[in-house]
């Protein structure tokens, strides 16, 4: 959720900002702003190639912050577009988060004579550090006292034309690094838009504020306590976020999947074929044999992931598994007990609502663990052990090769721990030979895409779907449905097949098609019953098999596979046919109207 860069160093800010600002644009896009030392704010409603085109690219200025905004206060119009400054436009900042108790403070420095100018939280805090500074002559020690008076959470840069020479950034719940490069400094949500840059990042945790200049920095706590930071050495590539030559990142990424799926495993499943090293759970392992339940949390796809975990965790690993959405885990009073296990899952590792689940459990004692993509993230660092899907870096804002990675990494915990657990060898290796194997089947898959693109051309202009499927197909109907919705905007719902008689069934005819995930698995029988039950109520079918049953309108055919696996190879012709459906209405397909990828705020 919004994307923050600032720059301090030797060469034109402008470029570097604007750069980073495109590198951070799946994180909203309502509008965007740049500030640089010396010079008037650039703001620009919508996309940040809107901004580019007013900006003075020649400036010669070395110093500057910028965001590119998903808004939370205040439709998405220039004027809320960031940076925002105090009254005097002495003291400019960016902001990522949400200023809780904005309006008590809006007040106060309204009576002081400060004018608003925007609908924003962000502007108050804008407008905060100015008064305080002009009260304390410190940029810094104003930055520190407003933090102290606000709640709420805010990753933030602050500027100011009376401290030329100095950016301070702060964190308290949104993501934010220091980029730290010869004589230059990149302050960013993400690493995506320091990489260019350099390698080397310093993480800010939460209650930390940086004082950064073109060649120092100092970390302390908000309270003025001075902290020594590690530096991170991040080892991936700027190539990789690229698009290669696809049309969009989200076909990229679905393209992607057999890569994945080997990333994901690499090293992972020993030369006996019967075993799994997980490195990050090493050190829990005696806890995850000893467990009695295991709570999975996460949102969005990532939580579907976790239903699917659920599935697979209870067959191998023959333990207890519930699975919440993270925003309601962390509101009602989980019951957690001694042993027990609460399990994160996440691309960004910076979903706020999944972070605070984890808090949550940590401050009752609870092991946490995360199942997460983006390496040194929030998640993967307050978590007690983990492991990374290494999926790369995803930009397209609807999920596919994460989903598919996190699905594969519960799969090998699941093995991982049942093989600590009651599970035979031979059930293991069964079922580790069959993942070695899944690239191979998705590429098949993936060669098959231009029928898939022909059945969205036919589908695209109905306004309803339903996705069905039952036991470890049901978790994939939920994910085919959504990211059908989000990415084409056609209402969608998925269902357990057999939920169709106890209300859905009432929906059918024959504007509303059904998608059917009926793999020959153990429950086939009864999905080809159910899909029968909406044929003759005029419904159209289109069914995703490994067997032609001949009873769907149309058909998706793929490879066969384990039961426990299908899902994996099934979900990859539905994202296909969402990515399809939203080429077809000519659609914006990797950043569909209203989400973000990284939603930091609640
Ligand atoms: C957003 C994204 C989804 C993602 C969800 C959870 O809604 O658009 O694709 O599944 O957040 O994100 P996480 O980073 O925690 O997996």
């Amino acid at each position: 959720m919004c994307g923050i860069v600032g720059y301090i160093g030797n060469k034109k800010a402008s470029s570097v900002l604007l750069k980073g600002l495109f590198d951070l644009e799946y994180r909203g896009y309502d509008s965007a702003g740049i500030k640089l030392q010396g010079e008037e704010v650039y703001k620009a409603a919508g996309p940040v190639k809107n901004l580019e085109k007013k900006l003075h690219k020649n400036s010669p200025s070395q110093v500057g912050i910028a965001h590119t905004r998903w808004a939370t206060h205040g439709p998405p119009v220039e004027k809320n577009a960031h940076p925002h400054s105090g009254t005097k436009r002495n003291v400019w900042l960016v902001h990522n988060g949400i200023i809780e108790n904005y309006k008590s403070i809006k007040e106060e420095l309204e009576k002081k004579g400060c004018v608003f100018i925007s609908d924003t939280d962000s502007e108050v805090l804008a407008q905060l550090i100015e008064v305080l500074f002009e009260e304390s002559g410190s940029l810094e020690q104003a930055v520190r006292s407003a933090l102290a008076r606000v709640e709420g959470a805010y990753g933030i840069v602050v500027s100011s034309e009376k401290e030329p020479d100095v950016l301070i950034a702060a964190r308290m719940g949104s993501p934010l690094l220091l980029g730290i490069g010869e004589g230059e400094y990149i302050v960013a949500s993400d690493a995506a838009a320091v990489l260019k840059y350099t390698k080397d990042i310093l993480y800010l945790e939460d209650g930390e504020l940086a004082v950064i200049t073109k060649d120092s920095h100092r970390v302390m706590c908000t309270n003025g306590k001075e902290l020594q930071k590690d530096i991170v050495r991040i080892d991936h590539d700027i190539e990789v976020v690229q698009k290669d030559g696809f049309e969009h990142y989200m076909e990229k990424e679905i393209m992607e999947a057999p890569e994945v799926i080997l990333n994901t495993i690499r090293g992972r499943i020993l030369p006996n074929g019967e075993d799994v090293r997980l490195g990050g759970l090493e050190d829990v392992h005696e806890d995850l044999r000893d467990t009695t339940r295991i709570h999975i949390v996460g949102c969005g796809s990532a939580y579907y992931a976790g239903l699917y975990g659920k599935y697979v965790l209870e067959k191998f690993a023959g333990i207890p598994v519930d699975v919440d959405y993270a925003s309601e885990f962390r509101y009602r009073n989980p019951v957690l007990q001694k042993g027990e296990i609460v399990l994160a899952v996440s691309q960004s590792g910076e979903t706020a609502d999944t972070l605070e689940a984890i808090r949550e459990a940590k401050r009752k004692g609870i092991l946490t663990l995360g199942v997460v993509n983006s390496v040194g993230s929030s998640i993967a660092r307050e978590t007690d052990a983990g492991v990374y899907n290494h999926a790369g870096p995803e930009i397209s804002v609807a999920s596919t090769k994460a989903f598919i990675s996190q699905m594969v990494a519960l799969l090998l915990i699941a093995v991982y721990i049942g093989r600590l657990r009651s599970l035979s060898k031979a059930d293991a290796k069964e079922v580790l030979d069959e993942i070695k194997n899944l690239p191979d089947k998705i590429s098949e898959i993936l060669q098959t895409s231009a029928s898939i693109k022909k059945l969205a051309e036919k589908y695209k202009d109905y306004k309803d779907f339903l996705y069905i499927g039952r036991k470890y197909n049901f978790p994939i109907a939920l994910e085919g449905a959504l990211k059908l919705k989000e990415v084409s905007y056609i209402h969608a719902e998925g269902y357990g097949a057999g939920e169709m008689k106890h209300g859905p069934l009432a929906m059918i005819d024959k504007n509303f098609p059904v998608l059917a995930i009926a793999p020959k698995d153990s429950v086939y029988e009864k999905m080809i019953s159910n899909t029968e039950e909406i044929r003759s109520r005029n419904g159209k079918v289109i069914i995703v098999s490994d067997v032609s049953s001949g009873i769907g309108e149309d058909e998706i055919l793929v490879p066969s596979t384990l039961e426990q696996t299908s899902p994996i190879l099934n979900l990859i012709p539905l994202q296909l046919f969402a990515y399809y459906v939203s080429l077809a209405k000519g659609l914006d397909v990797d950043r569909p109207r209203n989400l973000a990828k990284s939603v930091t705020v609640e």
